[in-house]
């Protein structure tokens, strides 16, 4: 069996004939055969979002939100078993699989309430008999390009307010998790999306990715990946003038004052630094540990982090699940080479676990760099795996200045139990997300969700915000004077 696009509400097969292999990275098994698309078949897909998108955006928004609570509550119905394959699939494990579901049922329920909000708003205007709103319009066409980190909730990050604001879709999951993104595509058909909203097409960025950005009939992209494909994706839909949402690179901090709770600290570090093995855009990959504290934290770290159990993630004796894949191991394993001829000194990890099972599939050990200084490559590059960088610093100010001192932007953290520290760090962070007495990870979906610098495009997804990116602010004067009136000038005379 192959698995297929879905492209105008029919289960359909690339007509290349050619497939690609999806990967459990625990272990090397296939779990299956996916169909690989070209340009053909996301012309197919662009079309049939194209044909849908006039009955949809005149769907009221109420009806389109209930097919949004049917598919959260589907989602929820087989979190388990969505969770379990996603774990398989991607390699996370299994209570952080169950976490990247939920954040697709939250989501869900988020983006489903808006369709009895959706506000616009009205104002007073300056002449008599005249009135003024102002609503959001969708754009069209939504490409959803999305990783293979977070398979189920980002896809649902993308998909379910451009949907809801009456946008359709073509979407396009990472080639890792292919398999997930037909899925959650199962239960979006199941919840009774009418054919052509959402639709599906599997197979290479390079090519799938392309052809939807180059499409003339995509209005906007949304983007999650690496800043290099990112800056790809802006330099080609600059051409045309499209709309582009980009998600990209981190290089998050967490920072410990001498007045932190180092265990509470520390359990922040770990979760944020390792949780994913370290696979999150907002990952913990530095940090900057006050010189007063840095002897008893590190103790304790060490310690912490030489326990981490690696495994596969459906065991419940593993703490840390595989990386994606062999080419991503291998940039990782680079990351620490460099950062070692630098003279980052590691603490712990720093190899390619191959012990017992683990050859089989695409381990690396939890990583601790001492001795790094904010201008080493290790400081300043995403490595988007289990390696934290360990910082010193003297005092709040040169903890700011480090922390913002990146091309990235998205998320901060600090520990200490001062509140006008807590305020400085707040105002002065320079992050999209910034935490107090939490890791670097963990973002709910209440609230906006993107990064400064380098690591956006300043958009924002989650929150309210996440629907600017997929509607038009249309601006409605209503002028029932009967008389032609002049705005800034019959006001004046
Ligand atoms: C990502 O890594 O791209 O805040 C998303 C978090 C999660 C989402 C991460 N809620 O870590």
């Amino acid at each position: 069996m192959v698995y297929k696009n879905y492209i105008g509400g029919r289960w359909v097969e690339s007509h290349t004939g050619e497939v690609f292999p999806s990967i459990n990275p625990a272990n090397g098994e296939v779990l299956g055969e996916v169909t690989r698309s070209d340009a053909q078949d996301v012309d197919n897909a662009v079309q049939a979002a194209a044909a849908a998108f006039d009955s949809w955006r005149k769907t009221p928004a109420p009806k389109r939100a209930e097919l949004l609570y049917r598919l959260g509550d589907l989602l929820a119905q087989h979190k388990e078993e969505l969770a379990r394959f996603l774990t398989r699939e991607m390699g996370k494990i299994l209570p952080e699989a169950r976490g990247d579901v939920q954040e697709a049922i939250d989501m869900a329920a988020y983006m489903a309430g808006e369709g009895r909000r959706l506000f616009g708003y009205t104002v007073p205007v300056e002449l008599p008999n005249k009135f003024g709103m102002c609503v959001r319009d969708p754009v069209g066409v939504v490409a959803a390009i999305t990783p293979w980190n977070f398979p189920i909730a980002i896809p649902s990050w993308k998909i379910f307010p451009a949907v809801m604001a009456g946008n359709t879709v073509v979407f396009k999951p990472a080639s890792d998790t292919p398999i997930l993104g037909v899925r959650f595509v199962e239960l979006i058909e199941q919840a009774g999306f009418p054919p052509g909203v959402v639709n599906l097409v599997l197979g290479p960025g390079g090519v799938v990715g392309d052809a939807l950005v180059e499409h003339p009939l995509v209005s906007a992209i949304s983007f999650t990946g690496s800043t290099e494909m990112g800056t790809a994706v802006n330099v080609k839909a600059a051409r045309h003038l499209k709309r582009v949402h980009l998600e990209m690179g981190g290089k998050n901090a967490i920072t410990v004052m001498d007045d932190a709770d180092l265990d509470l600290a520390l359990d922040g570090i770990i979760w944020s630094a390792f949780g994913t093995s370290g696979q999150r855009c907002t990952a913990c990959s530095r940090l900057l540990v006050h010189e007063a504290v840095k002897k008893p934290l590190l103790e304790k770290l060490l310690a912490r982090t030489e326990a981490l159990r690696l495994g596969d993630g459906l065991l419940p004796t593993t703490d840390v699940g595989p990386i994606i894949n062999k080419r991503q191991l291998e940039s990782i394993h680079s990351h620490v080479d460099v950062a070692k001829k630098d003279g980052a000194i590691i603490l712990t990890g720093g190899y390619i676990d191959t012990e017992g099972d683990r050859a089989r599939g695409f381990f690396y050990r939890p990583t601790l760099l001492d001795n790094v200084t904010p201008d080493m490559p290790v400081a300043r590059e995403e490595i988007f795996g289990p390696v934290l960088s360990i910082i010193t610093i003297r005092s709040l100010d040169e903890a700011i200045h480090v922390n913002n001192a990146t091309c990235y932007g998205l998320s901060s953290a600090i520990y200490t139990r001062d509140i006008n520290r807590a305020f400085t760090a707040m105002r002065d962070m320079t992050t999209g997300i910034v935490y107090i007495n939490a890791g670097t990870i963990g973002a709910e979906i209440q609230l906006p969700f993107g990064g400064t610098r380098k690591t956006g495009s300043g958009h924002r997804e989650a929150g309210i915000a996440g629907l600017d990116v997929f509607t038009e602010w249309k601006s409605i004067y209503v002028d029932f004077s009967g008389k032609l009136q002049r705005a800034q000038i019959d006001t004046h005379e």
